[in-house]
């Protein structure tokens, strides 16, 4: 089975084809990059819109699969931008109809939890979420997957967004904050937000725009902040692995890309005999190719719509659809073979 996914959640515009054993058979991304602040959704959708025609045909000609081949056409129906998320809704409906193939909806925070999955080996894993606009702690629990703990405000990558724009950087700010902690050596303290397994990031942002305004260099700044974050994120992860006796945990979201947030995690792992995997870049960030395996799954499990009912839906929530190529009742399934 070979199914193309359509991502366009946020800033990224991206179509994947992915084959039956989850092998990558073409991925097509095209980011886009306001001239200066963070995301105006309108823009981005008109991005998006501009750049699909490109992509679904750069995405079909490298991945070498005939039209024929393509058993589903699957798309990312929620959480996001609106704007943004029925640009991609369109484009899948519109191939769906001229090529008569069924429209799997694909929930984007389940997707970045599926391609770690597959791609990883693991079983059962717990999924430390961390992107721009979601940081959740996800795992699967009775037909569906949970969210264990999340930001109470922010998204770390937004958040990570807004402190780099306010110093000077362009979006997105989060692999500049990287280069420039690589450069820290003094460490500020800066409030370390932890709710049960809940996180916050809003006084952390206050606290180190009032270091900026005291002066504090951006390097070590990015060095603290990074720290402090990442040690939240540790915490409540390693609590969901410990709540759930599990082994196994898998990273996801654009600031799964950074090295500090690898090595930190691993550092939590290692002496628990945890094992941790986290995807390539390009399959961390936004991508078609994990719409795509999740579409796989999906169309396996049963799940399609209909045109006149495949409406976007901004604030799906992961816990909101079900997940029937999970086998079983509780926290143990399988991956149903598509
Ligand atoms: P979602 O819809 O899942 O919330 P998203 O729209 O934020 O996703 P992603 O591509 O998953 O998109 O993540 C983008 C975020 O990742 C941005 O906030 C960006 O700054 C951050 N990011 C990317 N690379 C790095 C890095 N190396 N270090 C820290 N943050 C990074
Ligand atoms: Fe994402």
């Amino acid at each position: 089975m070979v199914v193309l996914g359509i991502e366009s959640t946020a800033h990224t515009a991206s179509v994947g084809v992915v084959d039956g054993s989850a092998r990558v058979r073409s991925l097509a991304t095209d980011m886009y990059r306001p001239a200066h602040g963070g995301i105006h959704p309108r823009e981005a959708a008109n991005h998006h819109a501009e750049v699909f025609p490109e992509l679904v045909e750069r995405a079909l000609v490298s991945s070498g699969v005939d039209v024929t081949e393509i058993e589903a056409i699957a798309f990312s129906q929620g959480p996001g931008l609106g704007p943004c998320l029925r640009s991609g809704a369109t484009v899948a409906r519109t191939l769906a109809q001229a090529w008569e193939k069924p429209l799997v909806p694909v929930n984007h925070c389940v997707a970045h939890l599926e391609i770690a999955r597959v791609l990883s080996g693991f079983r059962d894993p717990v999924l430390l979420y961390a992107s721009g606009g979601n940081t959740q702690v996800v795992a699967f629990s009775n037909g569906r997957y949970r969210v264990l703990g999340e930001t109470l405000d922010l998204g770390i990558g937004n958040f990570l967004d807004k402190l780099a724009l306010s110093l000077g950087a362009t979006f997105p700010g989060g692999p500049i904050l990287e280069k420039w902690a690589r450069e820290g050596r003094d460490v500020e303290a800066l409030p370390y937000s932890v709710h049960g397994m809940d996180v916050s990031f809003s006084g952390l942002f206050t606290a180190a725009r009032a270091a900026v305004a005291r002066g504090i260099r951006k390097e070590d700044l990015a060095l603290s902040v990074e720290l402090t974050a990442y040690a939240m994120l540790c915490e409540i992860a390693e609590r969901g692995l410990a709540h759930l006796g599990s082994r196994e945990l898998v990273l996801g979201g654009g600031v799964a890309c950074n090295a500090r947030l690898r090595a930190m995690v691993e550092a939590m792992a290692a002496p628990r005999g945890i094992r941790v995997y986290s995807p390539p870049p390009s399959l961390c960030v936004d991508n078609g190719a994990m719409i795509a395996w999740n579409g796989i799954l999906a169309h396996a499990g049963g799940i399609t719509t209909e045109i006149e009912d495949s409406v976007v839906l901004p604030r799906q929530r992961t816990d909101q659809v079900d997940a029937p190529w999970r086998a079983g009742p509780s926290s143990g399934g399988e991956v149903s073979p598509p």
